[in-house]
Formats: C-alpha cells, sequence, structure tokens
C-alpha cells in the first residue's frame, strides 16, 4: 500500500507523457468501485471528493475509508479535497488526513487568489507531506463554457501563470484553458490546446516543474484528451459521468427487480458499473501499469 499525495504521483506522470486519472466521489460504494478499477489496472490514483459530500460524511469518516481501502490496494493512492473555495475547510481535510488539497480562489481578485492560495499552501506545508492544487482562471460550468472559452480574459495568461505558481508555492496548478464542469453541449467544445502547451512550456523554461491539471474530463472526446496530454496535462478530473453512472445503474437495477428490496444488490450493481467507466478512463489517460 501507499498513501501518497498527487504531486508525487503525478510528477512521473508529466515526465512520460500520461496522465493521473482523478475521480470524483460521493461514498464508500463508489470508492471502493475507483480502488479496485485502479488495482486492476496498475495505476496509481486520485480519489476526490468535493465539499459537499466531505461534509455530509464528515472528513474523519471520509480519512478512514481512504485509509482503510489504500492500506489494502498495492497502488499509490491519492485522497484529494476538490474545489474548495474555504481556506478553513482546507485546513480542516488537511489536519484530518486528506493528501492533496485543492484551494479554488479562482473568483476572488488575483492578489486575493495569490493571498489565499499561499495561505493554504503555508498550512499543508508545515503540516508534511500534503501537496496543494490551485486555479487560476475560469473553469466553467457547462453553460457557460462557450462564453469561458471565447473569452481570453476568462482563461488563464500564461505569464501570470507563471507569477501564480511562483508566489503562492503551489505543488499542481489547473490553468482554465476552456473546459468545463458536466456535460458539455457540442461534440466539440472550444479548449485552447496551444494556451496550456504554452503555459507547460514556459513554467519548464523557467526551471518550474510543477504538474498541470485538466478539469472537466466528462464528454471531452478521445483525440481531445490526448492533446491535453500531450500539452502536459498529467492530472484529469471526472466527476459528472461517475454521478450519471451511479444513478443509471440504481435505476437500472430498480427497474428491473423492483420487488426485491435488497439494498446490497444496488451496491454491487453501482459498483460494477463504476468500476467499468473508470476503467476506460484509465485506458484513455495512458496510466494503465504505472503504479
Ligand atoms: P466533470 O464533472 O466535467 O467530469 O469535471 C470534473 C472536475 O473537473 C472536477 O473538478
Amino acid at each position: 500500500m501507499s498513501i501518497v499525495n498527487a504531486k508525487e504521483i503525478m510528477m512521473d506522470a508529466a515526465a512520460n507523457g500520461y496522465a493521473v486519472g482523478a475521480f470524483n466521489i460521493t461514498d464508500l460504494v463508489q470508492f471502493e468501485a475507483v480502488i479496485d478499477a485502479a488495482v486492476e489496472k496498475k495505476t496509481p490514483v486520485i480519489v476526490q471528493t468535493s465539499v459537499k459530500p466531505s461534509r455530509f460524511l464528515g472528513t474523519d469518516m471520509m480519512v478512514a475509508i481512504f485509509r482503510t481501502l489504500a492500506s489494502s490496494a498495492p497502488i499509490p493512492v491519492c485522497l484529494h479535497l476538490d474545489h474548495c473555495t474555504d481556506v478553513d475547510y482546507c485546513k480542516k481535510c488537511a489536519d484530518s488526513g486528506y493528501t492533496n488539497i485543492m484551494i479554488d480562489a479562482s473568483k476572488q481578485t488575483y492578489a486575493e487568489n495569490i493571498r489565499q492560495t499561499k495561505e493554504v499552501v503555508d498550512y499543508c506545508h508545515s503540516l508534511g507531506n500534503i501537496s496543494v492544487e490551485g486555479e487560476l482562471g475560469t473553469v466553467s460550468g457547462v453553460e457557460d463554457q462557450i462564453k469561458v472559452a471565447d473569452d481570453e480574459a476568462q482563461l488563464a495568461n500564461p505569464q501570470q501563470s507563471i507569477e501564480f505558481v511562483r508566489s503562492t508555492g503551489i505543488d499542481i496548478f489547473a490553468p482554465a484553458i476552456g473546459t468545463a464542469h458536466g456535460v458539455y453541449k457540442t461534440k466539440n467544445p472550444k479548449i485552447d490546446f496551444e494556451r496550456m502547451a504554452t503555459i507547460h512550456k514556459m513554467l519548464n523554461g523557467n526551471g518550474i516543474k510543477t504538474p498541470l491539471v485538466v478539469h472537466g474530463g466528462t464528454g471531452l472526446p478521445e483525440e481531445y484528451i490526448k492533446k491535453l496530454l500531450a500539452a502536459g496535462g498529467a492530472k484529469l478530473n471526472v466527476s459528472t459521468e461517475l454521478k450519471h453512472t451511479l444513478i443509471d445503474a440504481t435505476y437500472n437495477y430498480i427497474s428491473g427487480h423492483h420487488d426485491e428490496y435488497d439494498p446490497g444488490k444496488i451496491d454491487v450493481a453501482v459498483r460494477d458499473a463504476i468500476r467499468v467507466a473508470v476503467m476506460h478512463w484509465i485506458d484513455l489517460l495512458g496510466c494503465a501499469g504505472k503504479a
């Protein structure tokens, strides 16, 4: 077993042209499914919780599940707090044992984004082996994807990205490049691959090895994923697809077995469906066999 932070598994990904899958979960069954898929594919994996499920189960419960599952899995596993806008909650999750914290102050002014992000970085680094993800620019909800993708001002500026990474000391960086959370409304969402590649090159050219994160994985076409990996993406986040998988698997099971009243069988159906979906992503990201 190994409990790891996100940076340590992403460094190898960044150096070797693949990405580590980062999968959002809300409960134990999905957590198990993600770990099972990663073990089967022999890949390092990042399990993510957004703030709502983390508050619902409680940070100690989430971390207890993480430690229990990770300790019997022969792969590196990271527990990541996703898009947290509250500095105090970031610190609470770090105290409890999350191993990667995302402080998302991207909606604040640039100066305030730096201030809050740096506060979380300093705190997490003082605790030890916890890495921190920061975001610059707007990763939109899908409703706004085209608007954001068309508006340079909402995407991460390459020069500012270098300054942001330097001043905050973040370990991994999510620049806004036009990807969006949710289901894309068009088959060809507008993504600024060039911008991603430029940021990657400029960081490296300045001796900064901070790996890059891609948000908004659900619905991205396969060729886009290849381009994003080639442009430096070393972590790719998938959330919405797994929520749909959970709800569809539950609905389908109950529809076919509505006289059964056996919750354990619903859990098995959900776990299997999520495991299959995650294994597909692992293949797309090229991380199979990297554990
Ligand atoms: P999707 O919900 O579009 O897969 O995005 C996930 C994500 O980026 C979580 O941070």
